[in-house]
């Protein structure tokens, strides 16, 4: 991403972020691929490269690239949004090696150390076993510092700028993101008690504070690619906001049934778990009704044989990228999350392969899409083009990736609904029963397709990454 043409220091440091993220994002691809191929043949780098290494490596790398992403696009937009240059940017930029040295470090003790002995070395230096956060407790320190600054850089600018209303919502926001992060960082003996406040980082991150980001990203994406209007745009961010606090926030008790918390919470996490998807819904429908304006618009335009200035999509990539988000976020988190919150169908459903099919298609379609879209408006802006038009490359990446990810979900649907039907619903949820689940030819052909499909996701990444590092150069675009 050449940065040639960038004034802003804060756009500069937004660019870093997304280079970073997207090598983070190859390798969270490749390690997922390993993890897979082990599923199918559990031999393959036997001794060199434990799957449970591979799978902390995929899960880990999937956050951390998209916090990158997240840091990245809320330094693109803030000289937009505020009107002056960020505040504090030499600390930011400080800040960023160190983030970068410290997950190049935490992955270099994954992959060449894997495991420790038990007892605090292990959590302190290598790994704290957390899912997700598996970070060794020196690192989670740093990233203490490492979002500190972020969140102050973020909030003296938008004090000393212009406070739209996405700027207000990202301050409050990333306050609840980073001191969420909070709740991870002690241990109790209780595993119950742990994995208690364990959710509080995974679930109120994934379904309160990051949703709202991707609110906030998305008014901002609309506005700059197709001049949506900003009164719409934020009047349902602030609806967005209200209802996905409200429907996110208990909602937590949908992970609360199983591991040993009082029964109220089957009640209350059924019920507000169950009202989740609606703001996604309204997300959907917020994208689509300023979609469908545009195109109308484009219609009219075409009819009347001109331009009418200021409505053309300025950004193709990044357009069906942020409209494959509002897809992506209906049906991943949506329909596939639904599916299974209910107590009645967790019992059947919890920890199968079921799990892993929302997992992959919530997590793409609601964050990866639009992180991705962001990388194109900063391509545009670093190269200083006018209307950036689709590639071969950019035609090819979006249709393999998510035709990979979508393949993917299906295949862990069809696994997930044999460990349903056999380990539980027939055999009883036995030990036997586990592994009997596992060994029938719908799961195994399952597996199978989940590797051909993880093979062409990563063919899809491979053009992306062509097309984000050549595309600012292609003579296609209006300057
Ligand atoms: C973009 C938003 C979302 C993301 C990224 C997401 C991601 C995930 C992930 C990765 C897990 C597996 C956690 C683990 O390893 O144990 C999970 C579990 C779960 N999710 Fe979501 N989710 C989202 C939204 C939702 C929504 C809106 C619902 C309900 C309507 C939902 C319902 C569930 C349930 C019930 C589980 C527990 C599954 C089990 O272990 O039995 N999710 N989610
Ligand atoms: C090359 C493509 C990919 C392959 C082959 C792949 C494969 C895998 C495998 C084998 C696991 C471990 C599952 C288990 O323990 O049973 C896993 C977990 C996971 N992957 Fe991927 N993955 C890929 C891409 C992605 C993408 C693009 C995302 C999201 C943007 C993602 C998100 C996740 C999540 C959230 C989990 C944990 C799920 C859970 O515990 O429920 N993966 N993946
Ligand atoms: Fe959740």
């Amino acid at each position: 991403m050449a940065s040639n043409n960038i004034t802003s220091e804060s756009k500069q440091l937004a660019t870093w972020y997304f280079t970073f993220a997207a090598i983070i994002f190859g390798a969270q691809l490749v390690f997922g691929l390993v993890a897979a191929i082990q599923f199918v043949m559990p031999s393959f780098l036997y001794g060199v490269l434990d799957f449970s290494i591979a799978r902390i490596v995929h899960i880990n790398a999937l956050v951390v690239w998209m916090v990158f992403a997240m840091f990245g696009s809320v330094y693109w937009l803030l000289p937009d949004e505020t009107g002056i240059e960020t505040v504090g940017i030499k600390i930011g930029k400080l800040i960023y090696w160190v983030f970068v040295a410290a997950i190049v470090v935490v992955v270099l003790v994954y992959l060449l150390i894997q495991v420790g002995p038990a007892d605090e070395t292990t959590i302190w230096f290598i790994t704290e076993g957390r899912e997700y956060i598996e970070a060794p407790r020196w690192a989670d320190f740093g990233i203490v510092v490492v979002a500190l600054t972020f969140v102050a850089n973020l909030f003296f600018t938008g004090m000393k700028g212009k406070q739209t209303g996405i700027v207000t919502v990202l301050m409050a926001d990333m306050i609840a993101f980073s001191g969420l992060y909070l709740a991870g960082m002690f241990f109790t003996d209780n595993i119950s008690v742990d994995q208690y406040w364990w959710w509080w980082v995974i679930h109120l991150w994934v379904e309160a504070t990051w949703e709202v980001f991707v609110g906030s990203i998305a008014a901002y994406a609309l506005i700059t690619i197709i001049g949506a209007k900003r009164q719409v745009v934020e009047m349902w961010l602030w609806i967005e906001v209200a209802m996905l606090f409200g429907s996110g926030i208990l909602g937590l008790g949908h992970h609360y049934f199983w591991i040993g918390t009082p029964e109220y919470w089957w009640e209350i996490g059924a019920l507000f778990s169950a009202l989740e998807p609606l703001p996604l819904v309204a997300m959907f429908i917020h994208v689509l009704y300023d979609w469908g304006k545009e195109t109308g618009l484009q219609m009219a335009e075409e009819q009347e044989g001109h331009k009418i200035a200021g409505h053309t999509i300025t950004n193709k990539p990044a357009f069906t990228w942020v409209v494959l988000n509002a897809f992506g976020n209906f049906l991943g988190a949506g329909i596939w999350g639904f599916f299974h919150t209910l107590p009645q169908v967790n019992l059947y459903t919890h920890g199968t392969q079921f799990t892993a099919a929302h997992g992959h298609l919530s997590f793409f379609g609601a964050y990866a899409t639009i992180l991705v879209g962001m990388m194109y408006l900063a391509v545009q802006g670093a190269n200083g083009i006018k209307v950036l038009k689709h590639t071969k490359a950019s035609i090819w990446s979006v249709s393999l990736i998510t035709s990979g990810v979508v393949g993917m979900t299906v295949a862990l649907t069809i696994a997930g609904y044999v460990q349903v039907l056999v380990s539980r619903a027939q055999l009883g949820a036995t030990w036997a029963a586990y592994f009997d689940g596992q060994s029938g030819m719908w799961f195994a052909q399952a597996m199978d397709w989940r590797m051909i499909m993880g093979v062409v996701t990563l063919l899809g990444f491979v053009f992306l990454v062509k097309d984000l590092l050549t595309t600012g150069k292609n003579p296609v675009h209006v300057r």
